[in-house]
């Protein structure tokens, strides 16, 4: 039979942070002035990640995404994009497409299947705001790119903060349909590393849904892509679209992903507290076998359910205290990857 963690969820997806670091520092993830990296000595290389990737893909994987911080900071990741594709997997990236536009085409010969691109504002003074630099044309530029050179799928992640870009949603599928991206709105998420997050900035699924129909007319549930994150919609005029309610209606009971930061820690769960040192084994000579076994071990004893406990806290406010991740950045979402 087949893995299975203790609520009878599959693990197929596997998300790996090929760098903590980021070109960006958007203010619902990256909000503080500081941030302690992990040393280079510490970092993965990609023989040692492809050897982590076999054995989670014996073990079931059949997705991999690529995450960071910013996954295009590692220069030569058409390489490790290569190794990869060899495994016949649904091979993904998220990227803030700064460096998108230079690296399409490599990255779609080595055998990069689909990309997603986070873009939440076409405004450029709040892009500014948002992310600290001046550089929403050269995103814009990293999307038209990838659109001409075709990927499976081009997506857009929007993360919605109330107040900030929620004015926006129309605008962004325009955009979305002009280049040929389906637009996947995030509501705002109180992970590790958001500080700022509060609940009055969350814009929920039923909210946007209301404000687009009012805009648009009807909109119709379209069919759901497995246990992955976005319910998906369509529009009067034909558009799809997906919202990811992770906050106001998460999908704990369907989640078949884990993540492994760039130094080798595998987490469960996007809201967990503690995750599994594989590096150590890795570079102290484990067999693939007893990679396995471990794996294995850990996933059957799995029972995150991280977004839906959240749900049931009545005063919510930011997840980790800035002291707790000051001490371990592992709780932040730019190193685990979102
Ligand atoms: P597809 O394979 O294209 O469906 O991609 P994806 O939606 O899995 O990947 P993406 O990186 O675009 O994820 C979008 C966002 O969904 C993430 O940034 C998170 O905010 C959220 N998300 C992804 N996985 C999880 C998860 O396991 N739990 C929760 N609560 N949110 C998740
Ligand atoms: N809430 C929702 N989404 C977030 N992301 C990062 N931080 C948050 C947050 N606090 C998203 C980014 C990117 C993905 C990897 O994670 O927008 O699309
Ligand atoms: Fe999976 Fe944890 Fe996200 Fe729930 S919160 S969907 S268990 S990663």
């Amino acid at each position: 039979m087949s893995l299975r963690d203790t609520l009878g969820r599959p693990h197929r997806s596997l998300r790996i942070s090929v760098t903590d670091r980021c070109t960006l520092r958007c203010r619902y993830c990256m909000p503080e002035e500081h941030y302690e990296w992990i040393p280079r000595e510490q970092v993965l290389t990609f023989e040692e990640i492809d050897r982590l990737a076999d054995v989670f893909v014996r073990l079931g994987v059949t997705k991999i995404r690529l995450t960071g911080g910013e996954p295009l900071i590692r220069r030569s990741l058409p390489d490790l994009m290569a190794m990869l594709a060899r495994k016949n997997v649904d091979l993904a990236m998220t990227t803030n497409g700064l460096l998108l536009a230079e690296r399409a085409v490599a990255l779609r010969e080595a055998g990069l299947d689909r990309v997603t691109v986070s873009l939440d504002t076409l405004r450029p003074d709040r892009f500014r705001l948002l992310t600290g630099r001046d550089s929403l044309d050269q995103v814009i530029e990293g999307i038209e790119s990838a659109q001409r050179v075709g990927f499976e799928t081009l997506k857009i992640n929007t993360v919605v903060v109330g107040g900030f870009n929620d004015d926006e949603l129309v605008d962004m599928l325009e955009f979305g349909r002009r280049v040929g991206a389906e637009v996947r709105f995030i509501e705002y998420m109180d992970v590790g590393g958001a500080t700022g997050w509060s609940t009055k900035q969350v814009v929920s699924r039923k909210t946007m849904l209301e404000r687009l129909a009012d805009a648009l007319g009807a909109i119709v549930p379209a069919a759901r892509d497995g246990s992955a994150p976005a319910e998906r919609f369509t529009l009067p005029n034909e558009t799809q679209f997906g919202i990811i309610s992770s906050t106001t209606a998460p999908f704990c009971s369907s989640c078949d992903r884990s993540r492994l930061t760039c130094d080798g820690m595998w987490y469960l769960c996007l809201y967990a507290k503690e995750g599994v040192d594989l590096k150590s084994p890795l570079r102290n000579g484990a067999s693939p076998d007893e990679l396995v076994s471990l794996i294995e071990s850990t996933w059957q004893q799995r029972a995150d359910r991280g977004a839906e406990d959240r749900l049931a806290i009545e005063q919510r406010g930011p997840l980790v205290p800035l002291a707790a991740l000051r001490e371990n950045s592992h709780l932040e979402m730019h190193t685990r990857g979102g």
